[in-house]
């Protein structure tokens, strides 16, 4: 297991659509050891999430801290192949950063309410729904696969901040405390 170094805005490889993995290969080696140094490097940077394609591996893994379920410890959530769908088109807006755009944080609208399906890390097959902040997570993630950025999701640039400042004058009073994914 190891830390790994995190590709950061500009290296293409956070813009190449990422590959499914073999369902047959989930429970290899290769995969096991890839999920653990994403775990390894999204807590070593205090991430709450992380996609594959930004420790340059392009293939369709997200894990990501969960701590969205009132009253359940917070728990690790891997997603593997995930398919996202929106069931609403109204909207939440809530910032985000990424710990491949480095101390920079920006309002994103997204749909919030979406149907997950992916796979998890034993290869099986999971399927959920999430509201709110939750969605806008995993969202992010998942953009990560499709080669996306927060930032090619916003609609007002304005909104985008060094995360001091943002903290200082575009949520005044607030801590920045979603963390980088
Ligand atoms: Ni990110």
């Amino acid at each position: 297991m190891a830390i790994r170094k995190v590709a950061a805005m500009g290296h293409p490889i956070l813009r190449q659509v990422a590959q499914p993995v073999p369902e047959n290969e989930i429970a290899s080696e290769a995969i096991q050891t890839l999920i653990q140094d994403m775990v390894e490097t999204m807590v070593e940077y205090d991430g709450r999430g992380l996609a594959a394609p930004q420790i340059y591996v392009s293939l369709q893994v997200v894990v990501m801290i969960w701590d969205f379920d009132p009253g359940v410890e917070p728990y690790l959530k891997v997603l593997i192949n995930p398919e996202i769908e929106s069931l609403t088109k109204e909207t939440s807006t809530f910032p985000e950063g990424c710990l491949s755009v480095p101390g920079l944080q920006g309002d994103v609208p997204r749909p919030n309410w979406i149907k997950v399906r992916a796979l998890d890390q034993k290869g099986e097959r999971i399927g959920f729904e999430a509201k709110g902040f939750a969605a806008t997570v995993i969202q992010h993630e998942c953009d990560h696969l499709l080669g996306k950025l927060y930032i090619d999701r916003m609609t007002d640039l304005t909104r985008l901040a060094f995360t001091k400042e943002y903290g200082r004058y575009l949520s005044p009073g607030s801590e920045p405390e979603e963390g980088e994914a």
